[in-house]
């Protein structure tokens, strides 16, 4: 304790405590934003895996039966049948928190997820084992290793720029309808919104535009949001949040280390004899 009595006076102190509560900030702020970006790598969900169907059955009737009806039929008026959606369907909707919707007749914006990856895989998979629709595709079958941006690109403007806008920012539709961003959208969904064509969007099956060429559009999305991040290291590439934080409190620490300059100088200069 002497030992930070005796240099607390030190002019540096301030400027030495100060600098440790930013890099304290920092640190918090680094553990807390890491880790956002990655595409889910769990392997696709098999009808034939009877547990994960029977799990999937019991949160379908915990969570969205009230609404889908007991066995996925649907309920006309308040939410459509389920039956030949397929696992893409459910994954997508679930995944980015649309489902289970909030109440009815609302929108349903992307959320936080209120299902986890694994409850997520099941439900998928009952609503799979009750027939037909697409399958949440592979890990490998959305990954861009190899795909071409430039064509990714041209089919981008195409097919989705018209709702989504040229940067993939999101846009006004007819109708007070809203196309979202695609900021936040792992490769998977990316490629499961094509495949299933969630609300006003149409879908894109895989004759419309080839898994090849979805794989391509996936990596131009993707591409387009690590350009608006230029410069030397990443900053979580969560968007500008992170950046303007990092840019205000530079600012701040510049403008707190000037002021402490001034006062230490003032100090020196009008009371000579402290
Ligand atoms: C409050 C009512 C409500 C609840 C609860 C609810 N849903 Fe929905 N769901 C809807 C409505 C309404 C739609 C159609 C409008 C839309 O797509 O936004 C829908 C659409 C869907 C679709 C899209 C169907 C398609 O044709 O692509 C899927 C998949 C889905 N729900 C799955 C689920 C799952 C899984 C749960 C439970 C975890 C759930 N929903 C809970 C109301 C609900
Ligand atoms: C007719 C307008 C329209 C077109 C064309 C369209 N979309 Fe969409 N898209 C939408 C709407 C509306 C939603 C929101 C659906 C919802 O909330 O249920 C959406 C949602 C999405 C999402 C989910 C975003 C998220 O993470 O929440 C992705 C990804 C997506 N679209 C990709 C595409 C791609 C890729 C194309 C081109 C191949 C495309 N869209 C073409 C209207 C469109």
């Amino acid at each position: 304790m002497s030992w930070i009595t005796a240099r607390r006076r030190h002019p540096a102190a301030g400027y030495a405590i100060l600098l440790l509560g930013l890099l304290l900030v920092g640190a918090i702020y680094a553990s807390v934003t890491g880790g956002g970006s990655g595409a889910s790598a769990a392997p696709p969900a098999t009808a034939a895996d009877t547990a994960q169907v029977n799990a999937g059955r019991t949160i379908f009737l915990q969570d969205c039966a009230t609404c889908h009806g007991f066995a996925a039929q649907g309920n006309a008026k308040v939410a459509p049948s389920l039956i030949g959606v397929g696992s893409a369907a459910v994954d997508f909707q679930v995944s980015t928190g649309r489902m289970p919707a909030a109440e009815l007749g609302a929108e349903n914006p992307r959320k936080p997820p209120r299902l986890n990856a694994r409850q997520t895989r099941q439900v998928a998979a009952y609503i799979a084992s009750l027939g037909g629709g697409p399958a949440i595709p592979s890990a490998a079958e959305v990954s861009t290793n190899g795909a071409n941006v430039g064509l990714g690109q041209k089919l981008f403007v195409a097919d989705c720029a018209q709702c989504h806008n040229f940067v993939g920012a999101g846009g006004a539709l007819t109708y007070g309808k809203f196309a979202p961003p695609l900021t936040q959208s792992t490769n998977s969904q990316i490629f499961e919104a094509m495949l299933t064509g969630p609300e006003a969007m149409p879908v894109f099956n895989n004759t419309t535009i080839t898994p090849d060429q979805k794989r391509d559009i996936i990596a131009y999305v993707t591409k387009t949001r690590s350009e608006a991040n230029p410069g030397g290291f990443s900053l979580g590439r969560i968007g500008p949040v992170t950046e303007g934080l990092v840019a205000f409190l530079g600012l701040l620490l510049f403008m707190v280390l000037v002021a402490l300059w001034i006062t230490a100088k003032h100090g020196k200069t009008e009371i000579p004899h402290e």
